[in-house]
């Protein structure tokens, strides 16, 4: 790849994904539950730009979505209406109607209140509003405890109980339509055992609920898997399908995955420029354009980024790779080690195509870089860089 060249067209700092690498990730999900039925359904939150997305629509993706900004991206980008779920823990009133206004596949239930709230909305539509449940099945998935999320101590889904409770409920209702089952227990997942004990425990559900007479066609299995960042050892995906699919010898539901990180996560890059070297008696660090407020990972979750010096060799020595924000927790890498820089010297920082952009701000007044993708190795500018008058647009006309 042409980081040189990429950074004298397109300024720094910078995100570049390469879309051969997207395809070639999706592609092996599809490939790997070939065998069922199978609906891919991206999970918006790693990345949403919409040419990433109508990328991922022309490959047949679906799309799974936390609010109705990222329904409405989805639709944008063309991918089908009959193709989009709506998950989330706090749905509000007008993100539900908006949602059934749209006529989505199904929203993913999270709680007992949620659903007589979304039943009350149906029935003031005049709808019959497609449901799903998300359960909580209380396993650990072992990865860091802010992405963990199928124990009880966690916010997400409801208990087995509960949720019986209320497939009985909605089988009866005239306003709604139970399709789906729903798990998810963790993202950065590289441990496939509770993986495997999660559907396994939610498949036996699924059989009382079709025993039930409940007429259940999904399976959502969730996102959830790791890539290498560091020296992980990630989870294959024959494998994964595979052990899913095991636990569901005496049915035949269509399984929907919702992942992210796995289909955008190592595609994408952040292109950085040194600004300078500073030292004190204990240490080196290299300050870049980049910051925390363009990649958050680092300092939210202590996450590993491998980076390097494009085109430089020289004796390597360890330093902290900052950026210019006014917090100590501001840095893109600790403990790196890159030979010595020059203003002007390109660090570019790897695996950072999920939950990079989407998680970046505007902290410090600080603008949000410019997204170009690769396609077939030519790049193309998917989303401009924010302009600084953009910052206080919206102030302005209130001053
Ligand atoms: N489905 C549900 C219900 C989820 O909660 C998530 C992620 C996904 C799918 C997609 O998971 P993935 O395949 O991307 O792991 N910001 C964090 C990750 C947060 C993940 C939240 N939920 C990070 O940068 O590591």
């Amino acid at each position: 790849m042409d980081f040189r060249s990429l950074a004298q067209t397109y300024q720094t700092p910078l995100y570049v994904y390469d879309f051969d690498k997207v395809e070639k990730n999706f592609l092996e999900f599809k490939e790997a539950f070939a065998g069922r039925k199978s609906l891919i359904c991206y999970a918006l939150k790693a990345n949403s730009n919409l040419s990433l997305l109508s990328f991922l629509a022309s490959l047949g993706a679906g799309a799974d979505c936390v609010s109705i900004g990222e329904v409405k991206r989805a639709l944008i980008a063309g991918i089908p209406k009959y193709k989009i779920i709506f998950s989330g823990v706090g749905k509000r009133d007008d993100e539900i109607e908006e949602a059934l206004r749209e006529d989505i596949l199904f929203l993913n239930l999270e709680s007992y209140e949620e659903m007589q709230r979304v039943e009350r909305i149906a029935q003031e539509l005049g709808k019959k509003a497609r449901i799903s449940i998300r359960v909580n099945p209380n396993i650990d998935a072992k990865t860091h405890p802010y992405i963990s999320t199928g124990l009880y101590e966690n916010k997400f889904g409801v208990e087995l109980e509960v949720a019986k409770q209320m497939y009985i409920y909605v089988k009866s209702s005239p306003h709604l339509e139970a399709v789906g089952v729903h798990f998810h227990i963790g993202s950065q997942l590289c441990d496939l055992s509770p993986i495997t004990q999660a559907s396994e425990k939610i498949a036996d559900f699924l059989k009382s609920l079709l025993a039930l007479k409940l007429e259940i066609k999904f399976f959502d299995i969730g996102g959830g898997l790791g890539i290498c960042y560091e020296d992980e050892k990630i989870i294959p995906l024959y494998d994964y399908a595979q052990s899913i699919l095991s636990t569901l010898k005496d049915c035949e539901p269509t399984i929907i995955c919702e992942p992210g990180r796995r289909i955008v996560g190592d595609s994408g890059y952040l292109l950085t420029k040194v600004i300078g070297e500073k030292r004190n008696s204990h240490k080196r660090f290299v300050i870049v354009d980049g910051a925390m407020n363009d990649l958050m990972r680092p300092t939210l979750y202590h996450a590993t980024h491998k980076s390097f010096i494009v085109g430089k060799n020289g004796e390597e020595s360890v330093c902290d790779i900052v950026g210019s924000i006014c917090e100590s927790g501001d840095y893109l890498a600790k403990d790196a080690l890159l030979p010595p820089t020059q203003e002007g010297d390109l660090v570019v920082f790897e695996n950072a195509g999920a939950y990079g952009y989407s998680m970046s701000s505007n902290y410090n007044s600080r603008t949000r870089p410019a997204e170009v993708a690769l396609i077939r190795g030519t790049p193309k500018l998917i989303k401009a860089r924010e302009s600084l008058e953009s910052l206080w647009a919206n102030e302005l006309e209130l001053l």
